[in-house]
């Protein structure tokens, strides 16, 4: 049984994990400095949460799948599994704050303008909220309400087009039918250099920066 489930992995998988470990995943570049995103969040605290906590799953991501490739070659099935906690944790924490960064943008350049009121995201938000106002207060009742680490996506869902306000723990991705729009980040080290303990403070401050433009386009796209 353990060659047969080694030779499958080998098969099916060999190519592709090594391209993942040839081509490391790396930080994303921004469109902003961090100084033009203030005086919502600080240009420090967004650059401890990029260089710092960002950087660490972007290591841990990279690392986890160099070990998973090895344990591959190895045949070393249990490695495989162990792995995958790694692999989920560094890789949605990676990819959640790719996307929080997307969902960030400096008011010089739109940063808090709702998006137009032609734009299908428009019309969706207040066929089903009423408002963006009503939609801004579920999602902060939904980061208010996360004990300990976690984040809060508005998606679209695919299997009917609408929008949904969802809230997970540590670094879980929405659902696969569940498309991310915003990514808001929950963590403690996400605002605790500014806001200390007021994370409420935080989530309001936030919406003045949204990219709600860029929300738009994942909507109709
Ligand atoms: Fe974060």
């Amino acid at each position: 049984m353990f060659s047969s489930a080694r030779s499958i992995v080998k098969k099916v998988n060999s190519p592709f994990i090594m391209s993942l470990v040839r081509n490391k995943v790396t930080l994303p570049e921004l469109k902003y400095k961090f100084t033009e995103l203030e005086p919502f969040i600080s240009a420090d605290l967004n650059t401890l949460h990029y260089t710092k906590h960002h950087q660490t799953y972007v290591n841990g991501i990279n690392q986890a799948l160099e070990q998973h490739a090895a344990a591959e070659a190895a045949g070393d099935l249990n490695k495989c599994v162990e792995l995958q906690q790694n692999i989920k944790f560094h890789g949605g924490g990676y990819a959640n704050h790719c996307l929080y960064w997307e969902s960030l943008a400096p008011q010089s350049v739109g940063g808090g303008k709702l998006p137009a009121e032609d734009s299908a995201l428009y019309k969706a938000v207040i066929s089903q909220y009423g408002s963006f106002e009503k939609l801004i207060d579920l999602s902060n009742k939904a980061l208010a309400g996360i004990q300990g680490s976690g984040w809060v996506f508005i998606c679209k869902n695919l299997n009917n087009g609408a929008l949904e306000i969802i809230s997970v723990y540590n670094h879980e991705r929405p659902a696969a039918h569940l498309k991310p729009l915003l990514a808001l980040d929950a963590w403690e080290h996400a605002y605790y250099l500014q806001y200390q303990n007021v994370k409420v403070n935080f989530f309001s401050a936030i919406w003045n920066i949204i990219n709600w433009e860029e929300a738009a386009k994942k909507f109709a796209a």
